[in-house]
């Protein structure tokens, strides 16, 4: 069995936020139509901080909050598709900012867009199964606003910096539940360098129409995927967490698998799209708000860039 339990979260924002007012000084929008549109208020956007220094700062937390002797993680991943280098990765990098290094681990980066948290939880489920006594660190951790045209309404007004991080344990008595996949699309594309080759832009590029009718259609059925192979229906779990990409997005789903009024919890309006960092910081506004008990069933799903999708059940 290779089930996995989380035993402590932590999450980190820049110090700068960038309200919707601000934007329609940047750009020709307004702050009704962004929150009609999107649900968002407000999002963080970096001056100084790095990808590091947000995920180094949510894994602290994330340590602290869990109790945890920080000598038995054994696992640390980082997901991000905005990583400060291309190598060191931002996952050895926080092991660095962390005073891990003389501790042995496993730390690597995972790219996959805004599903890269669902992916790294899965990913450290398997790998935990063959070190069940130690912990991983997963964090997922965002500095998107390098990525984005400010210029651009379409993009600039959805994205925010941010990371979360949660401190994981194996679980003998636990199945992972988890349902992965990806079709290669450039619907969301973004360079890796400002190399000649490139094909793509240099700058965050998104067909939003596109991925909001595949969101719509895909998440519901991801869902759908993990409740059954875990035997479960929707009454059976407490919050569904899913990517805080749209609210609207997060209201059809809700609403297309006839969940119960805030179930589908949300915190899109503080915070905007921070990609993979969307799911771990609203698991720890949970956690510290006092709303999780042990045992609680919890859905996680992501979606985005890839495309990839996935969703995953776990008990808190
Ligand atoms: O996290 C990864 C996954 N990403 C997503 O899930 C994003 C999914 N997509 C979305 O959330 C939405 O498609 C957006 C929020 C990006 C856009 O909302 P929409 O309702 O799909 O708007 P639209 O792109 O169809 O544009 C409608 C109109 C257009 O004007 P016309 O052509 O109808 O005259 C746009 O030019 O709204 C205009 N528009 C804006 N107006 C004011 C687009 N952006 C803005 C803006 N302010 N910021």
């Amino acid at each position: 069995m290779n089930g996995i339990t989380i035993c402590g979260t932590g999450a980190a924002v820049p110090e700068n936020r960038l309200t919707n007012e601000d934007l329609t000084r940047m750009v020709d929008t307004s702050d009704e139509w962004i929150t009609t549109r999107t649900g968002i208020k407000s999002r963080y956007i970096s001056q100084t901080e790095t990808t590091t220094g947000l995920a180094a700062e949510a894994g602290r937390l994330a340590i602290e909050n869990s109790g945890i002797d920080p000598k038995k993680i054994g696992l640390l991943i980082v997901a991000t598709f905005t990583p400060d280098n291309l190598t060191p990765s931002v996952a050895c990098m926080v092991q660095r900012e962390l005073g891990l290094n003389e501790v042995s681990m496993a730390a690597f980066d995972l790219n996959a867009a805004c599903s890269g948290f669902v992916y790294s939880l899965a990913a450290a489920g398997g790998m935990l199964a063959a070190m069940p006594d130690k912990y991983a660190l997963v964090i997922g951790a965002e500095v998107l606003s390098r990525t984005i045209d400010y210029t651009d309404r379409g993009t600039c007004i959805l994205f925010g910096d941010g990371a979360g991080a949660a401190v994981v344990k194996h679980r003998n008595d636990a199945r992972l539940v988890s349902y992965l996949d990806s079709r290669g699309d450039d619907r969301i594309i973004c360079a890796a360098s400002a190399g000649k080759k490139c094909y793509a832009p240099q700058k965050l590029f998104m067909n939003g129409r596109d991925v909001y009718q595949f969101a719509v259609d895909i998440v519901p059925r991801c869902i759908e995927n993990v409740l059954e192979q875990a035997g479960y229906t929707l009454d059976d779990i407490k919050y569904v967490i899913c990517h805080q990409a749209n609210a609207r997005i997060i209201a059809a789903v809700s609403e297309r698998l006839g969940a119960a009024p805030g179930q589908f919890v949300q915190n899109i309006e503080s915070y905007g799209n921070t990609s993979a960092a969307s799911i771990p910081i609203l698991l720890d506004e949970l956690n510290r708000g006092g709303r999780l008990t042990r045992g609680d069933k919890l859905v996680m799903a992501g979606f985005g860039g890839g495309l990839t999708w996935g969703a995953m059940m776990t008990e808190w």
